[in-house]
This record gives structure tokens, sequence and C-alpha cells, in this order.
């Protein structure tokens, strides 16, 4: 997939003058403002809704671009870059003095990913080479491109849906390929640290770290914003469900003219019950790939509750599970 030409010099020009614009990453769309230009990014909060002392990821063409932004690499960041970019894996590092408190929430670490998209590469090869900000140039700041709070989009028309006329542009490259957020590890403080599962689970993480990463226990303020108790939400109220109690739960909820959803991909759908049912794949990654666009969709049918039958509990689906719970949160 490749930009129309003119396109892309119509979205590095917006970048440039310091406006928004929508891109597709693969693992969910993101809403782009150059991240060395602070006004820029405070745009991004004001279209989101978003607190402004949360952290952004900034997004880079390659990890030639990684010591701009961070200071103090360990070796560990170099090899993860290596073995997962361009790719859905987002390190925290220390960040050079000049990154501003706009990109960084105040904070002295900064957030980093190349995506592995060839449509968010393409923008960010382009916007670079158009060095608006000489040696700064190059990084574009970029959050899931949702209101706060809201359901991640993995389409164009999702982002249109969100934020519509408050951004102008949006780069529409297909339905993403992961459909969750990256997976985040903390490289700033010693032992590394999970801080959002992701498509890239710590068992891989622990091939080329050499050791298991730890996995952060979200206490207290957020640093991570996707931490925050209820995130990723549908507006209709969402409740997991083991699969041995979905059924009778079900039968309760028609008795009381309660109309579901229901989210399986186990249990198939029952005759005789009023409610919607959707199937999704029975394995982690195509579960993630159709998430968020069924939640989305469910969404939108004015059911009373949003019923998810639980994934298994084993590492293999905890970046689902994670979102999961803060849906039902
Ligand atoms: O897959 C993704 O990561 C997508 C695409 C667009 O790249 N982006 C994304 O951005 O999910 P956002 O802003 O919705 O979530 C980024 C997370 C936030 O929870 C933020 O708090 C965290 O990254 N983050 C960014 N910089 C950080 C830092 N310096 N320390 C701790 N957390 C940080
Ligand atoms: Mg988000």
């Amino acid at each position: 997939m490749s930009l129309d030409p003119a396109l892309l010099a119509r979205a590095v020009d917006l970048l440039k003058a310091g406006e928004l614009v929508a891109l597709p990453t693969e693992t969910v769309y993101g809403l782009g403002a150059d991240a060395a230009n602070p006004a820029a990014v405070a745009k991004i909060f004001a279209a989101k809704g978003r607190p402004a002392d949360h952290p952004l990821i900034v997004h880079l063409p390659g990890d030639d671009w990684l010591d701009q932004w961070a200071a103090d690499i360990p070796q560990a960041a170099w090899d993860l870059a290596e073995a997962f970019w361009p790719g859905p894996l987002t390190l925290i590092l220390n960040k050079q003095p000049w990154v501003p408190d706009a990109v960084t929430g105040g904070q002295d670490t900064v957030g980093l990913r190349v995506p592995g998209h060839p449509v968010a590469l393409e923008l960010l090869k382009a916007f670079a080479d158009a060095g608006s900000h000489g040696r700064h140039a190059g990084g574009i700041a970029a959050p899931s491109a949702n209101r706060f709070g809201r359901i991640s989009p993995t389409t164009a028309a999702h982002v249109q849906e969100e934020l519509g006329e408050r951004v102008p542009l949006i780069l529409d490259g297909g339905p993403c390929q992961v459909g969750i957020e990256s997976t985040i590890i903390d490289l700033s403080r010693g032992r590394p640290e999970i801080l959002r599962p992701g498509h890239i689970g710590p068992q891989r993480l622990a091939e080329v770290l050499g050791d298991l990463p730890a996995m952060h226990q979200s206490q207290g303020a957020p640093r991570v914003s996707g931490s925050l108790e209820s995130h990723y939400a549908p507006v209709t109220p969402v409740r997991l469900l083991a699969p041995e109690r979905l059924l009778d739960f079900l039968t309760l909820q028609r008795h009381a003219g309660v109309r579901c959803g229901v989210l399986a991909y186990d249990q198939p759908a029952q005759a005789g019950m009023p409610h919607l049912w959707r199937m999704l794949p029975a394995d982690p990654a195509g579960y993630a790939h159709d998430l968020y666009g069924a939640l989305r969709d469910l969404d939108h049918q004015q059911l009373g509750l949003i019923v998810v039958e639980a994934p298994p509990a084993s590492p293999a689906w905890s970046a689902v599970q994670d979102r999961l719970r803060r849906a039902a949160a």
C-alpha cells in the first residue's frame, strides 16, 4: 500500500504547519502532530478531550532516530528495536532534555516506537525529510485517534466517527492488522517492566532480553493513560462472564427483558434468545484483530448490555484480557 503523492505532500504540509493528521498504524489509528511543536501537540489533547498531563507516544521513521529523542539508551533498547521494529512495541526511555513537556506529560521519560504500517512509515520518512525542526525533525506524536476513554479506532471510518471535522486529514490505510494498542515496555529504570500488554508478549520479549520482564501493577496516578481502570470502553455497559455462566446469565437477561449483545468465541448462538450474537476468532491474534470493531458495532445497536464470553486465562490471551477488563470497568 502506498499513498497518493499529492495526499502525502498535503499530510506533510499540515504537520509542518502544526496541524493534526490521523494516520493508520498496524495497531490502531493514531492522531498525529509534530512532536517537536508543543502548540501542535496541544491540539491533540483538545481534539481528544484528553487530560494534558498524559504522555504521548512519539512515532519515528527508524531506530536511527532513537538517540535524537532518548538519552542513556540501554543495550536492551537497541536489541528490542532490532528485533521488533517496525512493529507494535513502544519503548519508554529517558528523554533528551529538549523533548517538550507537552509530549512527555512533564516526565523525564519518552515513549518511542517505529510503527509497522507502510503508510505510517511513508509519512514519517517524508515528514523527517521535510525537516521542519532541523535536527529535531521526524517525530510524530500520536495517541489512538479516539475521544478520551473510548474504543480505539481500527479503520479510517472509525476515526471519522470519533473525531470527524476535528481533524483536517484522515489517511486511510485500511483495517489495522493487529487491532489493539502496542505493547509498552519501560526500560528507563533498571529491570524492564511491561506497562501495557500487547501483541508482543512477555515470552517474545524474554527471548531478546534474556529474562522475563516484570509486569506493572497499576497503583495511584496513571503513568499510562491506558492503565486507567475504565478505558477502551463502549457507552453500553460491558460485562465479562466465565463461559460456564454465560447461557444462564443470558436466559435471566431474556426474562428481565434486557436485550444483550454477546461477544463469544466458543459458545455458539442459541435459538430462541433475542440477543445479538457475534462470534470472534478463537485465537488471540484473530480475536484482537476483530475486537474493537465488534465492540463498536454492538455499541451502536441500542442494547442494554454487552456480554463477553471471557477468553482463557492463559498468557497468550493477556493483552486481550487486559482490554476486555478495562472495557468492562
Ligand atoms: O499502538 C499504539 O501504541 C497506538 C498507536 C497510534 O501507535 N498509540 C497509543 O497511544 O495507544 P495512546 O496515547 O492511546 O497510548 C499511549 C500510552 C499511554 O497510555 C501513555 O500514558 C503511555 O503510552 N506513555 C507514553 N509515554 C509514556 C511515558 N513517558 N511513560 C509512561 N507511559 C507513557
Ligand atoms: Mg488510547
